[in-house]
């Protein structure tokens, strides 16, 4: 078991009606508030009412910033900044998914920040000075909520990137937001959150028991929890189990006491996700299962830990090991097909012409060589192909 350390400085409020928190969230940082969402959904679920209700009745004032994208762009960022700057923003209240809360993160970050914002994405920090950052939470799947980090894409250079900027200081996640999200959104959201687990759980160490059993336990929850949630989406334990994992997976706390990984399929998707804006959680459904054959080919000392994937969380059981390990394999891949998205990058239409750059991109200064398994340029390019 290695060392670690670990502070999450987020406080999260969780369940049915913690909406009532808001006002107390806020009111410590000030009165002029910055308002971030995404594309409309939080007006149609009837949330940007309840929002603005809440703020007109504290006294607050509040500027506007919507339409933040899904894979969401610098230009966004800039925007936000600029807002901020312009009116004297005391703190930032995120209502949406990932990809806003994401981006108000780096603009909570790029206020304070001297230079040039897609140079603030693209240099290595760690998390930065920022304004206070208070979310809403409305889909269950990145754990954004719960961590320091954000993605950030700039279109014109096919780059996306994720990087430190700020924890939220409170979050608040009512699981009955979630009740509106597509399926497809639903079980991509699940897939990320899937993706996560299988970052950390696949790694050399062996021995740290409670990081492991974190890791199965919410693999378990997820895999019972989809198909309720897909089949009733205002299932509210169904919804509320999705959301409460999708705030641990990415949590670190999966990860203690286990050996780096590279997070080898979000570093692959985030390259599909760069050229094609596809859903990051559909781009992980289609990696993940490859990038699992291909590692237990390539390296079959890592065979252990794929069986004991298949037992623990599959329940399956078997004498012949690589038998054993390429069921739970399977079984992954077939649970993602069955939530109903796309499983390959042909139904995406993608094809094989920018594989070498975002594979080169994946692995820029040759860093999947410390992966679980190590990768070379080349196996990605193979995982690519084998998710055609
Ligand atoms: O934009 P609106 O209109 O709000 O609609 C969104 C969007 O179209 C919709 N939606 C959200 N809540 C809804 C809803 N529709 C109906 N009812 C609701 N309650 O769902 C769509 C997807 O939203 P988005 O925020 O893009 O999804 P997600 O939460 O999956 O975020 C994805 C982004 O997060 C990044 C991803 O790369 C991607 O850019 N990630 C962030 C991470 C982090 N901060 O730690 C880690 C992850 O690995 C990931 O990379
Ligand atoms: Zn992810």
């Amino acid at each position: 078991m290695q060392n670690f350390t670990h502070a999450i400085p987020t406080k999260l409020h969780f369940g049915k009606g913690v909406i009532e928190k808001l006002d107390e969230s806020l009111r410590p940082f000030g009165k002029n508030v910055l308002l971030t969402y995404g594309g409309g959904s939080i007006k149609k679920i009837g949330l940007y009412d309840q929002v603005m209700d809440i703020l007109s009745k504290g006294g607050y004032k509040v500027v506007e910033c919507g339409g933040i994208e899904p894979n969401p762009r610098i230009e966004s960022v800039e925007r936000g900044v600029q807002l901020c700057k312009e009116h004297g923003i005391n703190v930032i209240l995120a209502v949406g998914g990932g990809s806003t809360i994401d981006c108000s993160k780096a603009i909570a970050a790029g206020v304070y920040y001297e230079g040039d914002l897609w140079q603030m994405v693209e240099s290595r920090h760690g998390v930065l000075p920022a304004l206070p950052l208070v979310d809403i939470l409305t889909l269950s799947a990145t754990g954004s909520e719960y961590d320091g980090g954000g993605v950030i894409s700039n279109m014109k250079l096919n780059k996306k990137l994720g990087n430190m900027y700020t924890f939220p200081a409170v979050s608040i996640c009512d699981p009955t937001y979630t009740f509106t999200v597509s399926a497809y959104h639903t079980a991509a959201g699940t897939a990320d959150i899937i993706s996560h687990i299988c970052e950390d759980y696949f790694s050399r160490t062996e021995d740290s028991d409670l990081a492991d059993g974190i890791c199965e336990t919410v693999l378990k929850s997820a895999i019972k929890n989809l198909p309720t949630a897909l089949r009733e989406p205002d299932n509210y334990s169904a919804r509320a189990n999705l959301m409460s994992i999708s705030s641990i997976a990415c949590s670190g706390i999966p990860a203690y006491g286990k050996r780096d990984t590279c997070w080898d399929c979000h570093s692959m998707e985030h390259e599909l996700s760069a050229y094609y804006d596809i859903t990051h959680g559909v781009g992980l459904a289609i990696l993940t299962p490859r990038w699992m054959r291909h590692i237990l080919k390539k390296d079959p000392t890592c065979t252990w830990r794929f069986v004991r994937f298949a037992k623990n969380v599959w329940g399956l059981d078997g004498e012949n090991e690589t038998e054993l390990a390429l069921a739970g394999i399977q079984k992954l891949e077939d649970f993602f097909r069955a939530s109903g998205i796309p499983m390959t990058l042909t139904e995406l239409g993608i094809g094989t012409e920018h594989f070498e750059a975002m594979a080169a991109h994946a692995n820029r200064g040759g860093f999947l060589a410390h992966a679980f398994v190590a990768l070379t340029t080349e196996d990605v390019v193979e995982i690519y192909k084998a998710c055609l």
